[in-house]
């Protein structure tokens, strides 16, 4: 006889947005998930917190997402695996690189595992040549193929830089179909730091006290494809529509098709905290030749977000007016007591918050009815002076005509810092 009692789930699971350990929030939880570990972003988000936004939303099959903040691709790749039509936009040449790489379906590992044993028998014989040059006469003869960025040997010694040239230059002289050499290029773009004398240090990149004579380029490479071939076998083969933009989300009008309406964003600014993902991506722009020079990336960091890197630190002198009343309300004076600590940090958060506010009104036209939107963001401190970017966040919202319906606090930074990551929840009306 059949049994009466109902057959019921496992587990039972909730979207929580509080309380939420660091893998559910942030970078650590991407190593767990196949495709999105194949490049460190420190402040990129977790996926299973974008699927979880997206769980608690219930968004019908048809609906369209925008993340104008890129990064990696978080939200592009859980919105693929969740069967989501998507369009990202992201400004940084490397970081879109990623993302859009990332997003490529590829129906065909095998092409993958030929061309990788191709150009890693290119560049063993490569190195064969380098490795017997003395430095300086590796330097001067092969110059045009070192990474153009300052003080080069500081980053990484001679001999992993002649393995790593040996790389770009069999990467370069393959022939193989873009498809494929993308994703060669990011699997040595991802080890470009591991094998360097910086490391990841809360969260921006500082030279290491003893810096390495030498570190297993080629092994590493080698695992990376392995890994990459590996997780394109694991990740649905069909995926939806997705489109990686490379542009700035201040001017989302002059990025995205004309006719573009989105029925959700979900999204992770940069924190005002003069993070600048300019300076952390610039050994990998240079070396896979995304940007010339120094010059370049200065540019780059002048139109983020965020950061206050080389000549974005000098347009923070002279005065700074609020780009509305809506933002200056907001901030309810903060700036001003910043400012008697230091000028340029005033000016550094009126102008973060200019270009949210004229982000955000880029946004709007885009939005449909209804949509819903997710922004994850961290307040920060200068001069222990608490600058709640969630709720100002929160206010410009509400003065820019959206309904803002939660703030989730997350999950504190470190215990007694004060520091937060929190999500603003908010709708068009
Ligand atoms: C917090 S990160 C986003 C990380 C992303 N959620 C992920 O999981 O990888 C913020 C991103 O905004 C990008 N960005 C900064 N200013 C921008 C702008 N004006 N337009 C578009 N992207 C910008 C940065 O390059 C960075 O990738």
């Amino acid at each position: 006889m059949m049994s009466q009692l109902k057959q019921l789930p496992l587990f039972v699971t909730k979207a929580s947005f509080r309380e939420r350990n660091v893998k559910s929030v942030t970078f650590k939880g991407n190593f767990d998930y196949p495709i999105h570990r194949w490049f460190r972003l420190t402040p990129s988000f977790s996926p299973e917190l974008v699927a979880d936004i997206l769980a608690h939303w219930k968004l019908p099959h048809d609906a369209e997402v925008l993340e104008p903040f890129c990064g990696v691709g978080t939200t592009p790749l859980v919105c693929q695996e969740r069967g989501l039509s998507n369009c990202a936009v992201e400004l940084n040449p490397l970081l879109y690189f990623v993302a859009k790489v990332k997003t490529t379906p590829f129906r065909n590992p095998t092409d993958l595992a030929v061309a990788a044993e191709e150009v890693m028998a290119q560049a063993q014989i490569h190195f064969s040549t380098l490795k017997s040059l003395d430095t300086d006469t590796f330097l001067i003869e092969y110059h045009d193929w070192i990474p153009r960025i300052r003080n080069v040997t500081k980053w990484w010694s001679p001999l992993v830089l002649k393995k790593l040239i040996a790389v770009r230059m069999a990467l370069t002289d393959a022939s193989i179909p873009v498809d494929i050499a993308n994703l060669l290029n990011l699997a040595a773009a991802s080890i470009l730091i591991e094998v360097s004398n910086a490391r990841h240090n809360h969260p921006s990149l500082s030279f290491t006290k003893v810096p390495k004579n030498d570190a297993p380029v080629f092994e590493r490479f080698q695992e990376q494809l392995e890994m990459t071939m590996h997780d394109l076998h694991s990740f649905p083969q069909e995926r939806p529509k997705t489109l990686i933009l490379q542009g700035n989300s201040k001017q989302l009008e002059q990025v995205l098709p004309a006719n573009s309406v989105f029925d959700a964003v979900i999204t992770s600014p940069p924190y005002p905290n003069r993070y600048s993902y300019a300076r952390e991506t610039r050994p990998h722009m240079f070396f896979l030749e995304l940007v010339q020079d120094g010059r370049e990336v200065g540019e780059l960091e002048t139109e983020a977000i965020g950061g206050t890197w080389g000549k974005a630190t000098s347009v923070l002198s002279g005065h700074f007016d609020y780009r509305s009343p809506a933002v200056e309300e907001a901030l309810h004076g903060i700036p001003e007591r910043i400012g008697q600590h230091s000028h340029l940090m005033q000016n550094y958060v009126i102008k973060y918050f200019n270009d949210i506010q004229q982000h955000i009104e880029s946004l709007k036209p885009f939005l449909r009815r209804r949509a819903q939107l997710a922004y994850v963001i961290g307040n920060s401190k200068f001069y222990k002076i608490v600058l709640p970017s969630d709720e100002i966040l929160a206010d410009i919202f509400e003065a820019n005509g959206f309904r803002v319906i939660s703030i989730e606090r997350m999950r504190r930074r470190n215990s007694k810092s004060g520091l937060y990551e929190a999500i603003v929840f908010a709708e068009v009306q």
